[in-house]
């Protein structure tokens, strides 16, 4: 009898504990091979950029009501999306977003490019953006590092060296452990851990689908990771 490995693992507890959010696909309907958009994907990442999901979701449910498809995004006047990003804040990404659709809609007929390196040359998709669209929207096994995910690496491993000195190691740590089996669900499922369970203050340990490999908990240091190099 092996024990169960580390994504599979992670992937069963996704199945039953998955959050709902507006622009995701649930396992159980993606098992049935339903496909995300990836529109509503990219949309999703760049708003989450800089925001929380909980201040996302009427903007999310606003700009898909009234520009369903990239297209429709693409068409619209620059004023019309500026004006309903307000509030989001951090206005570069409303234009880069803008940007970002009319390059889809003349250059890639409307549809996102299925490939890290070409979704990197957009405006407003940076190495993370790349690999969270790559791995949701296409299923591609690209590890996504965000700050959820830094915190889960450093504490499963037990890495003891600071941010950001510590961001190749962990980067290094999140590419070994994607599956190549549902790489999208597993993406989503490290950042639901990091949100829900592995939180910075109080980790729920008791509960956490990894608490037996997690070299954090069996040191008596998660609460204590990741470390950061004082400002
Ligand atoms: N933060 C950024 N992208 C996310 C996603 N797809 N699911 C949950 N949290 C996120």
């Amino acid at each position: 009898q092996t024990a169960p490995d580390l994504p599979q693992t992670l992937l069963d507890w996704y199945d039953a504990h998955a959050r709902a959010m507006p622009w995701r696909v649930p396992p159980a309907d993606r098992r049935a091979g339903v496909a995300p958009d990836p529109y509503r994907v990219w949309l999703s990442e760049v708003m989450l950029q800089q925001t929380t999901v909980a201040a996302v979701r009427d903007y999310f449910h606003r700009f898909t009501a009234r520009w369903p498809t990239v297209g429709d995004l693409a068409a619209a006047a620059d004023a019309d999306v500026m004006g309903e990003w307000a509030g989001l804040g951090y206005y570069a990404r409303a234009r880069n977003l803008l940007k970002c659709a009319r390059i889809v809609a003349r250059d890639h007929g409307g549809a996102f490019p299925a490939d890290h390196a070409a979704l990197l040359t957009l405006p407003g998709i940076g190495p993370y953006t790349a690999a969270a669209i790559s791995s949701i929207a296409f299923d591609l096994p690209h590890a996504v590092l965000d700050g959820n995910v830094e915190r889960v690496m450093a504490r499963l491993h037990d890495i003891h060296t600071p941010l950001p000195e510590a961001k190749p190691h962990l980067m290094a740590r999140a590419e070994a452990l994607t599956p190549s089996e549902r790489p999208g669900d597993y993406a989503q499922a490290v950042m639901d851990l990091g949100a829900t369970i592995c939180t910075p203050k109080s980790p729920a340990c008791g509960i956490c689908p990894w608490r037996d490999p997690c070299a954090a908990r069996l040191a008596g240091t998660a609460a204590d990771l990741p470390r950061k190099t004082p400002k």
